[in-house]
Parts: C-alpha cells; sequence; structure tokens
C-alpha cells in the first residue's frame, strides 16, 4: 500500500546543494547518471563511484555538455572486489572531510551465478554486502557531516532497491545459503537479484535505528521501471523475454528513475520517512513492513552484514 497524499516531488524541488558533498555509485550510466547530473546542477560536489575511469570521463564529458563548470570526479569503486573499497574509501576520505549524501545505485540483475573472489554471490555482494562495506566506511564522514551542518537531517544514504526485493526474493533473508546456491531453473538469477534487494531495503531501517540520533538516516526505493543497460546481463530465453516486455511496456524514463533517489537525498520532507521503503515520487509504501518493523529481523540482518565484513578485515562497527 502507497501512502502520502502531498504532491509528488519534482526535479525542480531539488534545493540548492552548494556546498553539500555527495556520491553515486554507477553515476556513470542509467538512472545514477540522471541523479549525479541532478545533484551537480543544484551545486552539490559530486564523486561518481564506479569501475570504469574510461565510462566515467565520457559520462562527466557528457554531462558538462549540458551544463558547464558541474563539480563532479571519478573514484574508483568495484563493488565486486571487497578489499579494493577499503581503497574507495580510504581515497575518499584524502579528499574530503565530509560527506552529505551516499547513494547506493550500482547494481547489477539477473546474472548467472557466480562467486567473487570474496566466495559471495555476485549480485548480493553487488547490490548488498559491497555498498554495506563501503556505507560502514563512510559512516566517518557522514558523522562529520551531521556535525558540521549542525543538522539532524542532513547526512542522508539512500539504497536504490527494487520492488523485485518484494516479489521475486525468498519470504525473508536466507541466513544459511545467502548465496541462494541451491536455486536452480531459469528464474534463479532473478530471485537471487531479489535476495539482495530486500536485503537492502532492510539494511536502510538497521542503519536509520541506530544513527538518526547522531544525524544520520537510510532509505531504501524502488525507482520505477527505466531501460537501461541492467537488463543485460541476463542472456537467457527469459532475459530476452523480459527484455522484448520491456520495449512495449510503459517505462519511465531515467530522469523519472532519479527523483525518489533525489526526494531522500534532499528533500526536507523525506525525513518523516527514514528507514522506510519509497517509491516512485516520493512515497512510503508499506509493502516492505513486513521485515521493517521486525525488530529482530533487521538487527538479524544488520549482525550478520557486520560480521561479514568483520571476516574480510574490516574495522568493527562504529
Ligand atoms: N532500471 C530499472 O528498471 C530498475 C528497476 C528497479 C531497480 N533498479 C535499480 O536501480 C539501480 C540503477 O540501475 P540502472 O537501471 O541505472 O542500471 P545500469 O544502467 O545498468 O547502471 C548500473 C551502474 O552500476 C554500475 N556497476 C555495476 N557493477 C558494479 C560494480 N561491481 N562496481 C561498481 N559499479 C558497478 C555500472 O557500472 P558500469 O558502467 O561499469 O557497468 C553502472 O554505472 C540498480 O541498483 C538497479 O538494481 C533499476
Amino acid at each position: 500500500m502507497v501512502c502520502g497524499s502531498e504532491e509528488e516531488f519534482q526535479i525542480g524541488n531539488i534545493p540548492d546543494l552548494t556546498g553539500y558533498v555527495s556520491i553515486v555509485t554507477g553515476g556513470n550510466a542509467g538512472i545514477g547518471y540522471q541523479t549525479t547530473l541532478q545533484l551537480a546542477k543544484r551545486g552539490a560536489r559530486v564523486y561518481i563511484a564506479s569501475r570504469s575511469k574510461d565510462r566515467v570521463d565520457q559520462a562527466i564529458a557528457a554531462m558538462r555538455k549540458d551544463e558547464k563548470g558541474l563539480d563532479i570526479s571519478f573514484l574508483k569503486l568495484d563493488l565486486q572486489d571487497l578489499q579494493s573499497i577499503k581503497c574507495t574509501v580510504e581515497e575518499f576520505l584524502s579528499k574530503e572531510t565530509r560527506l552529505d549524501i551516499l547513494i547506493n545505485n550500482a547494481g547489477i540483475m539477473a546474472c548467472p551465478f557466480e562467486l567473487t573472489k570474496d566466495g559471495l554471490e555476485v549480485q548480493w555482494q553487488t547490490c548488498f554486502l559491497g555498498h554495506h562495506a563501503l556505507t560502514m566506511g563512510l559512516l566517518p564522514a557522514l558523522s562529520a557531516a551531521a556535525l558540521y551542518h549542525n543538522n539532524k537531517t542532513r547526512a542522508r544514504i539512500v539504497n536504490v532497491s527494487s520492488d523485485a526485493g518484494l516479489l521475486w526474493g525468498p519470504k525473508s533473508i536466507n541466513y544459511d545459503d545467502p548465496n541462494l546456491t541451491d536455486l536452480t531453473g531459469r528464474t534463479a538469477p532473478w530471485r537471487r537479484y531479489g535476495h539482495c534487494k530486500q536485503a537492502s531495503i532492510i539494511i536502510a531501517k538497521a542503519i536509520t535505528d541506530r544513527y538518526r540520533t547522531k544525524g544520520i538516516t537510510a532509505y531504501s526505493l524502488h525507482p520505477g521501471i527505466v531501460q537501461s543497460n541492467l537488463q543485460s546481463h541476463d542472456n537467457t530465453i527469459l532475459g530476452t523475454l523480459s527484455r522484448a516486455a520491456m520495449k512495449i511496456s510503459p517505462t519511465s524514463s531515467a530522469v523519472d528513475g532519479a527523483r525518489t533517489s533525489l526526494y531522500c537525498a534532499t528533500s526536507p520532507r523525506a525525513i518523516d520517512s527514514a528507514g522506510l521503503y519509497m517509491v516512485p515520487f516520493g512515497k512510503v509504501d508499506n509493502r516492505a513492513n513486513k521485515w521493517l518493523n521486525d525488530p529482530k529481523a533487521v538487527d538479524k540482518l544488520w549482525e550478520y552484514a557486520n560480521n561479514q565484513l568483520k571476516n574480510h578485515g574490516f574495522p568493527t562497527e562504529q
């Protein structure tokens, strides 16, 4: 059920962001491209955290054709390599003392089963655990932003999740087999995608519960259905059919796909929805409350995720 009778958030409602520092993961393509562009147009400094400098440089050049002087830079990030995420954090902290907005947007969908070098299923790591590692590493910078602005609502983390988390994943997180190794059949990659997106919804609540009093809040959202590179990963008949279906079904533009992220990241109104699951354009959707209203489910994922990071040599919870 979708709640909220107020007017839908528009790009024109993004406040002035001069002086704000932000990161958009996967900001070189699709929804992330527009998220980056709109933040930068409102005056924010934006780091595109992504894996290919060439692709990011091309994106920045295209954005500057739209508007000169945008303050956008590349930050190397490979979510499929946990150790390299420590370098991403170090690199960022060598340049900036605070981070106002972190948009965990990068993702892959319905890839064939594959383990990363960290031994995690590739979607689980890209969409969930890699982003959690990045978020935890950047918490000191997010805290610094909250202190800097002396504002309990300023430092925000936005997890770009998906309705797939509600529709395709298991009923709850599978802690016995988080890689969902045992799944078989053509739908298995899609169900793994749903699983990691479910986790990204729940972890936003866990972060908000723990850091809200320190001025940091987190949000999760479905951006809408947008034609992008995301649909290119499944080369089976199911992937071909879904791409064909996308071509004839109503889809949103990438800029509309970015609107709910931008709402969560910038709107003064969004603070009332901290920790919740949002849908276009900036509305709370109660369907995820079956997990979000269950403190045991939220705490369990928090503990699992931080234990995983600890096992991979990350500092323990701050
Ligand atoms: N499009 C939709 O209809 C839809 C619907 C629901 C949810 N979403 C979610 O929205 C988000 C954005 O999707 P999109 O449609 O804009 O997809 P997209 O066009 O495929 O863009 C994905 C971005 O993620 C980056 N990325 C992928 N793997 C990475 C890794 N290992 N490390 C760092 N960056 C990585 C990609 O970088 P490269 O350029 O290097 O590949 C690209 O910049 C995703 O989280 C997706 O799950 C999308």
